[in-house]
């Protein structure tokens, strides 16, 4: 049983979508001179390391997540002289730089892929998975790829099929392939001895597929979103893959990685990340990102369903529980896939203010390595745009084209799941002030800016000493101050109750009390005996005083988030 102490459970991690973040060049599109721009403003928030989302060189299929060159930059980003300009500035600001790691798959356009098609003996050919057409001529199984439809392409040139878990022009890479696995590990020294201080691994338990490659069991054409994970992620071979990533390189360096990995329990995470023989510092599960989708639902994600704070509970303490001391764990509300957190899980009208805050206290008390999404700290939140046009994701652009042009489906049902769901909704410009296009760029943004930026933006925060920005730099100065934030024992107090998640964190002789409230109404709670009120100080609330304790009775705002210490 390890609990050592390491710089990446004590830090505060701030994602950057880079095409979204600032333009410096007016030509709409995010770049790296933009973030060198803003590095004081997350000097001022106070976290201590970047995860820059791709940055190298790609046809933008899937904005990034499509490389065509793992060792430069796109070009609307810059080059390379800016990006060590990048990493140099942010050593001396003391920021660390986490870049994302793409491997399960690469972009058409890499020249391993454009040598790999052109015949079946080419030395590239086995970096890729081909299969011929099964006997009727068809795909070679039934697997779907996530961004809708079959996850086969067939190419003309040698009338094989190629496996794409994404969009066809995201080929898998052929991971029992020697050969692909080291030109990886020689990739990742030559960032990491650039100065890169970890990496994010995209989808990485996807890189071992079940051997043959069997159909995924579908009982109906129309379950095809059913199809099961089984067959790719956690694969029989990820951790012996990850092992030798390790031996080769991962060990050679004091770096943080945290796994992508969709699919995974308790269970593996611990597996992955526990100190004695894991092979990652902390893995991003998807649990809690789940809650909100039918499971098994013919539209997967897109259909929507009401979950129970009950519900919510059961899969944080689950992971909060079993990961103590036997692994490490991220925290995450948002990211670049998923839809703003206050709109999702708060209020994005009357208590935008008090929800969003809300949220930002009860993950941030947790156990783990919190992670903020570019225009949290500034409660950013979903849009609405009106037509399926405004629109610049292929995973929304497929699934409009296969549920709506294909299958019939009611547009405003599918439009309406965009809404609520969509990736695009975390991928509008950053709103730094109420200038035309939110301050983002002086051109037109390639995408449409959140209208609300008149009023929800960077500017205003920081102007305004009660904003949410300011809470999340409290909260992250707290991590700084008290070890029980990091290293304390995690219990669960209420569990039944529907409206209030209330925690304790424990460790040596400090212990912290977590309340947080849900819900729009006003509530009423006994206050929990065994902790005695008047000896409790006010780490942080949402609203002006804490809440009112009397005659043992605690009453709660809307949306009231108070951590008290003992
Ligand atoms: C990950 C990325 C997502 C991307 C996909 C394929 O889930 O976060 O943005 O589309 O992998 O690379
Ligand atoms: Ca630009």
């Amino acid at each position: 049983m390890s609990k050592s102490t390491q710089w990446w459970k004590e830090s505060v991690v701030y994602q950057i979508y880079p095409r979204s973040f600032n333009d410096s060049n007016g030509d709409g599109i995010g770049d790296i001179e933009g973030i060198i721009q803003k590095l004081d403003y997350l000097v001022e928030l106070g976290i201590d390391v970047v995860w820059l989302s791709p940055i190298y060189k790609s046809p933008n299929d899937d904005m990034g997540y499509d490389i065509s060159d793992y060792q430069d930059i796109m070009a609307e980003f810059g080059t390379l002289e800016d990006w060590d300009r990048l990493i140099t500035q942010m050593h001396e600001k003391g920021l660390k730089l986490v870049m994302d790691l793409v491997v399960n798959h690469t972009s058409d356009e890499h020249p391993w892929f454009v040598e790999a098609r052109k015949s079946k003996d080419n030395p590239y050919r086995d970096y890729y998975i081909w299969r011929p057409p099964s006997e009727d001529g068809k795909e070679p199984n039934n697997w779907q790829s996530f961004f809708s439809g079959s996850a086969w392409q067939y190419d003309e040139a040698t009338e094989e099929y190629y496996l794409h878990l994404f969009t066809k022009k995201q080929p898998d890479l052929n991971w029992e392939n020697p050969e692909v696995r080291h030109k990886v590990y020689d990739m990742m020294r030559w960032w990491l001895d650039r100065g890169v201080d970890g990496f994010r691994m995209d989808v990485i338990n996807l890189i071992s597929k079940v051997e043959g490659l069997p159909d995924a069991p579908i009982a109906k054409p129309e379950e095809k979103y059913q199809w099961g994970s089984d067959f790719f992620a956690n694969g029989p071979r990820f951790m012996e893959f990850m092992n030798e990533m390790k031996e080769e390189v991962l060990d050679h360096y004091d770096i943080l990685t945290v796994g992508e990995t969709g699919f995974v329990t308790p269970e593996e995470g611990k597996q992955f990340t526990n100190e004695e023989d894991g092979v990652l510092s902390m893995l991003f599960q998807f649990q809690h990102m789940d809650i909100d989708a039918q499971p098994g639902g013919q539209m997967g994600k897109w259909e929507i369903k009401d979950w129970k704070l009950t519900e919510l509970k059961e899969i944080m303490s689950k992971w909060q529980v079993e990961l103590y001391n036997k692994g490490w764990n991220s925290l995450y509300l948002e990211n670049h896939d998923q839809p703003r957190s206050v709109s999702r899980f708060g209020d994005d009208e009357e208590y935008h203010k008090e929800s969003a805050k809300m949220l930002a206290t009860w993950y941030h008390m947790m156990q783990g390595t919190p992670y903020i999404y570019q225009g949290q700290e500034l409660g950013m939140t979903n849009v609405h745009f009106p037509s399926i046009e405004d629109y610049k994701d292929v995973e929304i652009i497929n699934l409009w084209n296969d549920l709506v042009e294909t299958r019939g489906y009611d547009p405003d049902k599918v439009l309406h799941s965009i809404h609520e769901k969509g990736r695009d909704n975390a991928r509008t410009p950053m709103q730094w002030d109420d200038s035309k296009n939110g301050g983002f760029t002086d051109g037109t943004p390639w995408i449409k800016v959140n209208p609300n930026y008149k009023e929800i933006n960077a500017e205003a925060a920081l102007k305004d000493p009660d904003s949410i920005f300011y809470h999340y730099k409290k909260l992250v100065q707290l991590r700084k101050e008290h070890d029980v934030i990091v290293y304390g024992e995690y219990e669960l107090v209420w569990e039944s109750d529907e409206q209030v998640y209330a925690y304790t964190r424990t460790y040596e002789d400090q212990s912290l009390l977590v309340i947080a409230n849900f819900k729009k109404e006003k509530l009423e709670r006994e206050w929990p005996e065994n902790f005695h009120y008047n000896e409790s100080d006010v780490l942080i609330q949402n609203y002006d005083e804490a809440p009112k304790v009397e005659d043992g009775k605690l009453t709660l705002r809307p949306y009231e988030a108070v951590v008290y210490k003992f």
